[in-house]
């Protein structure tokens, strides 16, 4: 995915984002969220595709890694997670420490670490309770490599949480497709000036089943596994098992 759309949307993307979806995806974020704290309340958590930090927000782990290449993004993650709380802190780190532009947040006890790289590429020398990729993995260039990544990265009995828009052959579904590579761009280029970065999004979007996603994963134990409100957007939350070699 060409990063330099997101980086040019990075301001405006949390508006953006609430407008085009009317709000739904805020919903199924809260689903989202809900769901994995049924399994894992708190711990370590890598957030890959972090965009605006979201995710790691509604979560609130003591130690989070966000994970996301664009570094407009990040930089706006950054600031919204330090405003959180008045007692927090921030450093940039020193590139020896992740090879990449990367910012510490200390807030008290909890830890945010965002990191500028792939899903494909990040390397850090911790595992963690939970790994989640919410509407990203129809980003990664090559999703063997970040699956292959993400296992290296989750600790044995972790889990790791998906949600994403896939194919599916309901009508419904069907309409909210030709809404995303027709209404959305064009609401986009009035919104953010961005009309042809949203139709190349739009096409993305009917690239992956949620079997693409699922076959990387063969010997994790599937917990969850539902359409969202919608039709489009699926989630699937899976444990690796405790016995896997690492
Ligand atoms: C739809 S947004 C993700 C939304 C976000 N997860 C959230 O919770 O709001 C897609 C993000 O994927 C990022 N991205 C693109 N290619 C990527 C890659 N190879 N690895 C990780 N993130 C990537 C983009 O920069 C963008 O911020």
């Amino acid at each position: 995915m060409d990063i330099k759309i997101y980086d040019k949307l990075a301001k405006k993307y949390d508006l953006a984002t609430k407008i085009v979806s009317f709000g739904i995806e805020e919903v199924w974020r809260k689903i989202f969220i809900k769901n994995i704290k049924k399994h894992i309340k708190n711990g370590s958590l890598i957030d890959l595709a972090s965009a605006t930090g979201e995710m790691a927000k509604g979560l609130n782990f003591d130690k989070a890694y966000l994970i996301e290449p664009s570094r407009a993004m990040n930089l706006i993650a950054t600031e919204k997670l330090k405003n959180k709380s008045e007692k927090c802190e921030i450093e940039e780190l020193s590139s020896s420490k992740f090879q990449v532009p990367s910012w510490r947040i200390k807030c008290g006890k909890k830890e945010i670490i965002i990191i500028q790289d792939t899903a494909e590429n990040f390397n850090i020398d911790e595992k963690a309770d939970l790994i989640t990729a919410f509407m990203a993995f129809r980003n990664f260039d090559d999703i063997k490599k970040a699956s292959r990544n993400i296992d290296k990265h989750l600790k044995n009995g972790g889990y790791l949480a998906v949600v994403e828009m896939v194919k599916s052959d309901s009508f419904l579904a069907k309409l909210i497709l030709w809404y995303m590579n027709n209404i959305v761009p064009l609401i986009a280029g009035v919104l953010v000036g961005m009309k042809q970065e949203y139709k190349l999004l739009g096409k993305s979007i009917d690239s992956l089943s949620q079997e693409d996603i699922i076959k990387n994963f063969k010997d994790y134990e599937i917990i969850t596994k539902k359409k969202l409100l919608f039709p489009i957007a699926s989630m699937v939350i899976m444990r690796k098992n405790d016995t896997k070699d690492s």
